[in-house]
């Protein structure tokens, strides 16, 4: 898929900065915002394991740091063909999507596989389930 190219192109340029001793899986992640710029990010291990970071975690930042407010398309690339993003990086995610995000899974080889939020997280919490409270 061609299209997906200049978002693969820096998810895979991220992965490579990974620090991830401890796993030894490496992730890139790479998004599209409605302010029309690409930010990115990678995991981030810790001694101290649940104190890592997704690589999406790292991109949505990256996003919010630089004035982005949607995600439009994002890419995570792994050396693996069924990568998904996690169930706490799909809410992350949902935050700042719409029905119409992409999120593209790809792997080292560039297969790719595409998802809206809807296919990965069908049930979704967001701030208007606080409101019947
Ligand atoms: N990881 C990500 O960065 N993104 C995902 O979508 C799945 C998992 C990282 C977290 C941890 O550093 C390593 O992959 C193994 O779980």
């Amino acid at each position: 898929m061609d299209k997906f190219s200049d978002l693969f192109e820096k998810a895979f340029i991220y992965r490579n900065r990974a620090y991830a001793p401890y796993s030894d899986f490496f992730v890139g992640a790479a998004l599209k915002s409605d302010n029309g710029c690409i930010y990115g990010g990678c995991n981030v291990e810790n001694s101290s394991y649940p104190c890592g970071t997704c690589a999406e975690a790292g991109a949505i930042s990256a996003m919010i740091a630089g004035g982005g407010k949607k995600i439009t398309e994002i890419l995570i690339v792994a050396d693996s063909s069924s990568i998904v993003p996690c169930g706490n990086c799909l809410q992350k995610i949902r935050e700042f999507a719409d029905e119409n995000t992409l999120i593209i899974c790809a792997d080292l080889q560039k297969n790719m596989r595409v998802y809206k939020i809807k296919d990965l997280l069908p049930q979704q919490f967001s701030a208007g389930d606080m409101n019947n409270a």
